[in-house]
This record gives structure tokens, sequence and C-alpha cells, in this order.
């Protein structure tokens, strides 16, 4: 069965990627025709808990923070974990803890679509320039090694203030093979969406007022899955 996997990762803490994971699934299970597995390595999984409420035939929350604890300690049940999910889902989404490179659990998870969530901030910047730059370099070896296209890497600029600050992501990353994606700005709504409380529709206003910005990455994700059905098509 094909399948598109898409890693939310950066080893910077606050960017966004739990949040655009999040939202990214709920947009997905609300838009498209297609079975979504939602997966949280992390061990604070603010991203599994809030998808619990969201769980359905379309849609479904895992947890693999305890086989992964910081170090994938438990490489044989994680690998199963994500191969049972690429069988089982059209989407498979992984959001990723801080403070970890994710590189090393590249050659399993064998992600197609990379999005790393950036702030203009220069701390963050100039980590994520780092996180880029060995990230590029694993992948040019293993594709080299294995063979294989390499993922797409999707530089997502967050928390954008004006067009300045998407110059000054763009200008640091200048000459890495990443492709610098639509921004998010940065607006208070995004931080009200991962506690629930009786009533609310916080995650459904900003997922709507940032249509623009989901139907971008809704379609490079759903592009991908088709290009990985046709192959696999094409390998009968
Ligand atoms: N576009 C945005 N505007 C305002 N706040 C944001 C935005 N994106 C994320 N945040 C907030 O920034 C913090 C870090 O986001 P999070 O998704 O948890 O980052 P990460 O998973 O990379 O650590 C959270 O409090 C979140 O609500
Ligand atoms: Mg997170």
């Amino acid at each position: 069965m094909p399948n598109v996997t898409v890693m939310f990762a950066n080893t910077k803490g606050g960017v966004g990627k739990s949040t655009l994971a999040y939202l990214t699934a709920i947009f997905l299970a609300a838009t498209e025709r297609a079975r979504i597995v939602a997966a949280d390595l992390d061990p604070q999984k603010s991203m599994f808990n809030a998808l619990l409420r969201f769980q359905s035939e379309a849609l479904h929350a895992e947890d693999w923070s305890e086989s992964f604890a910081g170090v994938p300690i438990e490489r044989g049940r994680l690998r199963n974990a994500v191969n049972e999910a690429k069988v089982s889902s059209d989407i498979l989404l992984i959001d990723t803890p801080a403070g970890f490179a994710a590189t090393e659990l590249f050659t399993f998870m064998r992600p197609d679509i990379i999005v790393v969530p950036v702030t203009a901030s220069d701390a963050d910047i100039f980590t994520t320039k780092k996180y880029l730059d060995d990230m590029t370099h694993t992948l040019g070896e293993m594709a080299a090694e294995v063979g294989g296209v390499m993922p797409q890497i999707l530089v997502i600029p967050n928390q954008v203030y004006d067009a300045d600050c998407v110059s000054r992501v763009r200008d640091s990353l200048r000459g890495l093979r990443v492709q610098i994606g639509r921004p998010l700005p940065h607006a208070l709504e995004f931080r009200e969406i991962f506690r629930y409380t009786r009533g609310d529709t916080n995650v459904g206003r900003v997922v709507r007022r940032e249509s623009k910005f989901f139907n971008w990455l809704g379609e490079r994700i759903m592009g991908r899955l088709q290009s990985n059905s046709l192959e696999t098509e094409g390998r009968r």
C-alpha cells in the first residue's frame, strides 16, 4: 500500500513542530478521504493528548514516546510501530521532540517530507541552520548508499510578524537544499489550541483562518502520496 510519511523536526524547541503536526492532522482529516495516523515521539505528548478528542475512523493518534524516551532505546519496537503505521495509513505524521537530531531515525522512518518550522529569532535560525546542514548531509549519504528519492525538506517560517522575518529566514538558509515554504503569522490563537475547554472552537478557527497555509501544505503531502502510488503501480 502506498503511504506518505511526514516528519515534523527541528532540534530547537518552541518553533512550532507540535502545533503544525497537530493542525495538519486535523486539517487533512477534515478535507481528505485518507487514513491518517499521527504519532508522537515526544515524552510530553502534547500533540497526542490534544488529538485524542479528534480521533475518528479517519484519524488515529499514537503515542510512541515510550519506545523512544529521548534515545531510541527500543529500536525494534519503534521500527515495528513505524512499519505497521505505514501499512495501516495513507498519511503518517510524526511529531518529534526538541534536542534530538532525528537523523538517526531516517533510515527506518523513511520520511517523504520533513517539515522544519523555524522562527526569525537569531538563536532559532542559528541552531536550525546547523541542524539542516547535518540533515541534508545525512540524507545525501543515505541516498547515495541505498538510492531512492531524497525527502523534500520544507522550512516553515513560523511566528512571523512581517515580510522581514521571512527574508531573514530565507537569507540565512541560502545554499541549503531546502525549500522555504509559506510562512505562518504570529497569532495568539495558536497558543489556545492544545487545551480544550468546553465549547471552545479555537482549533477550527485557527485552521480556517490559516486555510491558505494548510491547503498549500496539504497539496504537497497529497502530491507526494499520489507520486508514491504511481510508483507502487509501476512496480507491479
Ligand atoms: N504561529 C504561532 N503564533 C503564536 N504562537 C505560536 C505559533 N506557533 C506556535 N506557537 C506557540 O509556541 C509554543 C511552542 O510551540 P510548539 O508547537 O510546542 O513547538 P515545538 O513542538 O517545536 O517545541 C507554544 O506555546 C505554541 O502555542
Ligand atoms: Mg513539540
